[in-house]
């Protein structure tokens, strides 16, 4: 844009700002969505019910109500039949038990993703100086909620890739998790594999509070062990079937000795599965799909916690070079390396 191309009247500005009006209306609607789901309108509305009944379920006043019914309408996620309002068949899985524990920690923890990335962005901030209540949003927006029902099948579909690992905890192994955050993944596992035993560790005290919380609601604190350490610090030897680790939350400067202690801590033949974020764009039209995007956002904001962002290549490497053996990418939805600690050194 040349100086006499600056817009010098209202008229002007609207029409060259046309391209942000889309991301504030999508910013207002999700508000209005995680605001009708803390409320409980969206779920009510499974089965068509009027603006009187939503808000006697919901506690609101009534004209609040409409207006509210009347804003998810022109959003497309409600659906005006008459005197009635029900969810759109596009919006139906807010309204299913199995699939709302999935989907809400991703719309509830959104205000905190902005934070961070503005952050991110913005100053020198790391994971470390964001304030608790928004570590604990974004430690459930990477994961699964292990209350809902799918979550150990989702699990179980995940490891698919890992068959030697899946054995292991069919058959009794242990499961040692590097960053279990809120345990998401963990707790899949424990009830997807009954007789599964796990110890997490996570650097967080208060992401570990919800772990252990969810892990009496499920029933299955018997068979977990939780510890506030730094992963790198672990000295067990050959005590784990599996170590799972959440590679792309751990700094460059930590790496080294995680991988010390994974490698010391796994049985000769056990597996390390380590995450992996998406793989970066391999042309201009891809840099601007939405893979891209994500994968230039996770760039942003895992970069501002001096995270490296790994390719599987570059995992692979790093893996090898701590003296695992590299077996496969698991790509289908969830994304890991998995490797083997050698049966004996090379
Ligand atoms: C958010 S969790 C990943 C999600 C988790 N796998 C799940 O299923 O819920 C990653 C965690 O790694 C933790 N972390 C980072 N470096 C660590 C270290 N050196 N030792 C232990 N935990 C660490 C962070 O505190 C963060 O909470």
């Amino acid at each position: 844009m040349t100086p006499q191309d600056v817009p010098t009247d209202a008229q002007d500005v609207a029409r060259d700002s046309a391209a942000l009006a889309p991301w504030l209306e999508g910013a207002q609607a999700l508000a209005l969505l995680q605001g009708a789901l803390a409320a409980g309108i969206v779920q009510a509305a499974r089965e068509p019910r009027t603006p009187v009944d939503l808000a006697a379920d919901a506690r609101l006043d009534v004209r609040r109500v409409e207006a509210i019914c009347r804003a998810l309408e022109a959003h497309g996620i409600f659906v005006r039949e008459a005197t009635t309002y029900r969810l759109a068949d596009a919006w139906r899985a807010l309204a299913s038990t199995a699939a709302l524990p999935l989907l809400r920690p991703r719309i509830e923890a959104m205000p905190a993703v902005t934070r961070a990335l503005v952050a991110a962005v913005a100053s020198d901030a790391s994971y470390w100086t964001t304030a608790t209540a928004d570590r604990l949003a974004l430690a459930q927006w990477v994961t699964l909620d292990p209350t809902s029902p799918l979550t150990p099948r989702l699990l179980v579909d995940a490891l698919v890739a890992a068959p030697e690992a899946t054995a292991r905890l069919e058959a009794g192994g242990r499961w040692v998790e590097f960053g279990c955050g809120v345990c998401g993944g963990l707790l899949s596992m424990l009830q997807a594999y009954p007789r599964a035993t796990a110890l997490g560790l996570n650097l967080d005290a208060e992401v570990l509070a919800i772990a252990a919380s969810r892990a009496v609601r499920l029933g299955v604190q018997d068979r977990l062990e939780l510890r506030q350490a730094d992963a790198g610090t672990l000295d067990e030897e050959a005590s784990a079937d599996v170590l799972f680790w959440s590679q792309f939350f751990f700094p460059a400067a930590s790496r080294a000795a995680v991988l010390r202690a994974a490698f010391r801590a796994l049985k000769p033949g056990g597996l390390l599965l380590a995450t992996l974020l998406s793989e970066a764009p391999a042309s201009p039209a891809e840099r601007q799909a939405p893979t891209g995007r994500e994968h230039a956002i996770d760039h942003v904001l895992y970069g501002s916690w001096d995270v490296p962002i790994r390719s599987a290549d570059a995992l692979r490497a790093e893996v090898s070079a701590a003296g695992f053996t590299p077996l496969r990418v698991a790509h289908d939805g969830f994304r890991y390396l998995a490797a083997q600690r050698p049966v004996s050194r090379p």
